[in-house]
């Protein structure tokens, strides 16, 4: 018993506010909070079997050609097992759905960190000695330059509409600067670790992964075996953020070691190799053109991206992603352009594209409101568009004005336009920001069990993840309220490749995919009861255990005479393209800067957002507490540093990279706004787990510039870079 639905036409029957049940879209709390905070949930490293070796990586001190390693001294020592190294290992984090093996490093060292070798002993002890003896013959060899240079422009990445040289010229008012932002790292606080272990030809990895139907296929290419031979299982992550979307180099490591061994092998990277040898965002310069009239009203938009990878990836940071469609303006350059280096991979790091491309936008916006003299709440709500004006389609649902409007409100928006400079606390010299939120909304093919049981309990199982997002409580929600029953009678089994295949957690579409293919298994469910009854799943209460129709009440128990099993998968459809779906929002700031050391702190913090129906208020809320708290580091402290002459990472620690903590961040407040989008997907509701942080950096600068009149540009806005333009 399957439901297949694909997401052709607009759902508008709302279902959902038809259940009876009250338990979705309520606060719940996580069902598995108690075992997190108990310190109970086994993380990938946590479930060591019995006979578990440990391997510790090697890694390059230089790029160059690979011509050899010594390594006697490692494998003499007491307890060292093996030595793995060569084609196999030599691999590259994967990019989110590659699908497909990691890029291959064969003897070519692109960064500084990649792992070369695996040490495999005993004990981490002696793994981590011996992998310090070895040493590596890499000889000079033509690579990429360590510092950005020497751009690309691939065509597909180049878009123009009518005449924006021509729009500049004739604007009353126009703004055209250029933008930097650094490299940046997950910092998920979870570091990779994989344990692989091989029954025969069949392979279970127990990672720290976000999509696991792809990584399976990904380690499995990797291997050179069968998918259906690879089993992964991460039930918990301690954090993703785009740097768990594909395969670690630690993942085939370890699967490596555990074949060659014999035993289980557990590889766990340590913080310094997470921030050389998994993903970073691509520092970014970005120069924004903006053309408008004496009202503000745009006519011309141009936003131009530099960034950069490692020679043959793909992957490229998509900073403009939302930059045809935010914003009215007929006249428009939008382009991407790449270039190589020998750093780091680049790949996802929260929110891809938006997370900075929208920040630097939403300064450009600002200066323009400055410039224009114009209340930059206002000057965004003039240039709303009526339809997306780069594809001439309508917007699934937009919320930017009523974002504006119930955010500033909330927030309490002096809309006065007090001169920058103007407000000063001893000090301190105080000022208020803010900008627009705004985020692609997408939907990808998910598959998920849900079982029943007559005695009225409910089991859902998919190979989605749960990356600290609220995965379990949301599914749980949505079968106890579809199938009409008490939170705690359900059970939500996630993180295993032996169950259904999920959309995983990445992109922000992990809730709304992932649950439709719950809704869709529930509904069917509620149509194999409706036809035992001999009505329609349109007419159809189940509550509290009771299946309820035509003014009878049956019990489940009578209905169903053995557990009954459906799944249900969501399938994109028409409506990802026939309509722009986005999310929506407006983050307000205040900040105080100090006038003698040009420290910036962030007094109070306020983001109103939209995604269509909200599935838990609480989960919600919390994902854009986060979002806006990753916007405080990348406004104020966040850059990972990398090192001019071998472009090797700097700053490859918490000590060092500077993320918020507890003292940086003030009081946020949250508004969810109350929405329901039919082009999503049957459940209306869209994604929210990256929306806080696309823009937020700019809200914080653009208040730094109204407390002190400086503008910062290149960011981090560091003490140094503020106190210099404060001087004059
Ligand atoms: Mo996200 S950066 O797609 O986990």
């Amino acid at each position: 018993m399957n439901l297949h639905h694909k997401m052709d036409e607009a759902d508008r029957r709302n279902r959902l506010d038809e259940m009876a049940q009250g338990v979705l879209s309520t606060p719940m709390d996580r069902p598995e909070g108690p075992l997190k905070v108990s310190g109970t949930a086994t993380y990938a490293h946590e479930a060591q079997p019995d006979g578990m070796l440990h391997g510790v990586f090697a890694r390059a001190p230089r790029i160059g050609r690979l011509m050899g390693m010594d390594d006697t001294a490692a494998r003499g020592m007491d307890g060292v097992k093996t030595i793995i190294s060569g084609e196999r290992l030599l691999r590259n984090p994967a990019q989110g759905t590659a699908n497909e093996a990691p890029v291959q490093g064969a003897s070519d060292v692109h960064y500084v960190g990649q792992p070369i070798a695996l040490v495999v002993a005993d004990n981490f002890e002696t793994a981590r000695a011996a992998a310090q003896t070895i040493s590596f013959d890499i000889a000079d060899a033509d690579r990429a330059p360590s510092t950005p240079r020497d751009y690309e422009s691939p065509d597909d990445q180049q878009s123009s509409q009518g005449d924006l040289d021509r729009a500049m010229n004739e604007a009353a008012v126009s703004i055209d600067q250029t933008y930097t932002t650094p490299s940046h790292n997950s910092a998920a606080m979870e570091p990779h670790a994989s344990i692989a272990q091989w029954d025969g030809e069949k392979l279970v990895l127990r990672g720290s992964y976000q999509m696991l139907k792809y990584n399976r296929n990904e380690l499995a290419d990797a291997l050179g075996v069968d998918p259906e031979n690879v089993r992964i299982v991460s039930p918990y992550v301690g954090g993703g953020f785009g740097s768990k979307l594909g395969i670690a180099p630690e993942a085939v490591a370890a699967a490596l070691a555990a074949r060659e061994t014999g035993h289980p092998v557990g590889v766990a990277m340590t913080r310094q190799q997470v921030f050389e040898s998994t993903m970073r965002r691509s520092e970014t310069r970005q120069r924004v053109r903006l053309a408008a009239d004496a009202d503000g009203r745009l006519s011309g938009v141009g936003h131009d991206a530099w960034v950069s990878n490692l020679p043959e990836e793909t992957f490229f940071e998509p900073v403009t992603q939302a930059t045809p469609f935010t914003y009215r303006g007929e006249n428009r350059v939008i382009g991407t352009h790449v270039t190589r280096v020998s750093r780091t991979c680049a790949g996802s790091v929260r929110a891809p594209g938006e997370a900075v491309g929208v920040t630097c936008f939403e300064i450009a916006m600002d200066e323009l409101a400055h410039a224009a003299g114009i209340d930059p709440v206002e000057l965004r709500r003039r240039n709303i568009a009526e339809q997306d004006p780069s594809e001439n389609k309508p917007y699934s649902s937009n919320k930017l004005d009523a974002a504006l409007t119930s955010g500033a409100a909330a927030f309490g928006w002096d809309d006065s336009r007090p001169e920058p400079a103007s407000r000063r606390e001893g000090e301190w010299l105080i000022g208020q920001g803010m900008a627009s939120a705004v985020r692609v909304n997408t939907l990808m093919g998910s598959k998920a069990r849900v079982t029943l049981d007559p005695g009225g309990t409910a089991v859902v199982e998919t190979d989605m993840t749960d990356i600290g997002t609220g995965t379990y409580a949301i599914l749980t929600q949505l079968a106890a309220e579809m199938l009409g029953l008490e939170s705690g009678a359900v059970e939500v089994r996630l993180g295993d490749t032996d169950h259904p295949p999920g959309s995983g957690s990445g992109g922000s579409w992990g809730a709304s995919s992932a649950g439709s293919s719950v809704f869709l298994a529930c509904q069917s469910l509620r149509r194999h009861i409706a036809d035992a009854l001999g009505t329609s799943e349109e007419n159809l209460t189940l509550k509290d255990g009771q299946a309820i129709a035509d003014n009878r009440s049956v019990p489940l128990s009578e209905v169903l005479d053995a557990p009954l099993e459906s799944t249900g998968e969501i399938e994109p459809g028409d409506t990802g393209d026939d309509v722009r779906q986005a999310t929506w929002g407006a983050y307000f700031c205040e900040v105080a800067v100090n006038s003698v050391t040009g420290e910036t702190r962030v007094r109070r913090m306020h983001g109103t957002f939209a995604a269509g129906r909200i599935l838990n208020p609480k989960t919600a809320r919390s994902q854009c507490l986060g979002g806006m708290t990753f916007g405080i580091g990348m406004a104020l402290t966040e850059e990972l540093m990398h090192d001019p002459r071998d472009g090797h990472v700097v700053n490859r620690d918490f000590a060092e990279y500077h993320l918020p903590v507890n003292a940086d961040v003030p009081q946020i407040t949250v508004e969810l706004l109350d929405e329901r989008d039919p082009w999503a997907n049957p459940m209306q509701a869209k994604g929210i787990g990256e929306l806080g942080i696309c823009g937020a950096a700019a809200a914080i600068l653009n208040a730094i510039h109204n407390a002190t009149g400086v503008r910062v540009r290149d960011l981090p806005a560091t003490l140094d870079k503020v106190l210099a333009e404060m001087a004059d």
